[in-house]
């Protein structure tokens, strides 16, 4: 269990202070005091987990085309942003264990692909943190996969993650095995907060790039939120 889980979590890597989805960002989160950092896992062609955002390369990379139509070869040849390359999942996953910072791993598959990315990413996150003594936390908006990753690597944690948290969300939380709610800060109503904390459940919001906008939101009960803004919020991360 990768609880208790820290306030602040770096969102992509190093936010927007670095290329999204980098070793390089990730890095960055660490030298800045973070304690915690989400990234983004999709397969490449050769069925390889990397860490990326977008379905398409063209947004954050000097290439073009759907990433689960690329080869290896051919990513690890592209630019994601000042030199720095596309990584690797197992790549990434050493890092953070090595820089003892708790990982919130979203798999976000490339639709169609839900259950092989959600087999591959559990499995290698099982693997890579086999004993280690902070945890990944694992997350998806695809309710497949992470009934996917609960079967493959039952001992990890799942959040669930949601645009607009459902009616009824609970269901879903206790099939998933979850321990924690994430959502968009934006549609954080406050019934869910309050069914969420009626069960003890910790809410973590996306993306909160704010000083007053995080204020408002712990206030309002929150327990996490993730940040591009790395910068304004690092002395409560390092806190
Ligand atoms: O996992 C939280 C957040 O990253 C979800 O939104 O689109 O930035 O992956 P997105
Ligand atoms: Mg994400």
């Amino acid at each position: 269990m990768p609880m208790p889980l820290p306030r602040w979590f770096a969102h992509r890597g190093g936010g927007s202070l670095a290329p999204e989805n980098t070793l390089a960002g990730i890095r960055l989160a660490v030298r800045l005091g973070y304690r915690a950092v989400e990234f983004d896992v999709m397969l490449s062609s050769d069925g390889t987990p990397v860490l990326i955002h977008d379905e398409t390369l063209e947004r954050t990379t000097n290439g073009s085309g759907a990433v689960c139509d690329t080869s290896d070869a051919l990513l690890f040849s592209l630019d994601a942003g000042c030199g720095e390359p596309i990584p690797r999942f197992a790549d990434a996953a050493r890092l953070c264990r090595e820089l003892g910072l708790l990982a919130n791993v979203e798999i976000k598959p490339a639709t169609g692909h839900e259950l092989r990315t959600a087999e591959v990413v559990a499995r290698m996150a099982a693997d890579v943190w086999r004993g280690a003594p902070i945890q990944p936390l694992l997350s998806s908006f695809s309710l497949e996969a992470l009934a996917v990753a609960r079967d493959v690597a039952p001992q990890l944690s799942r959040g669930v993650l949601f645009e607009v948290v459902p009616s009824g969300w609970q269901a879903d939380f206790d099939v998933l095995q979850a321990v924690s709610l994430h959502t968009d800060a934006l549609t954080l109503s406050d019934d869910v907060l309050a069914e969420a904390r009626a069960r003890d459940v910790p809410v973590l919001c996306y993306t909160v790039n704010d000083v007053a906008a995080a204020d408002r939101l712990l206030a309002r009960g929150v327990s996490g939120m993730f940040t591009d803004r790395l910068d304004l919020f690092v002395a409560q991360a390092a806190a």
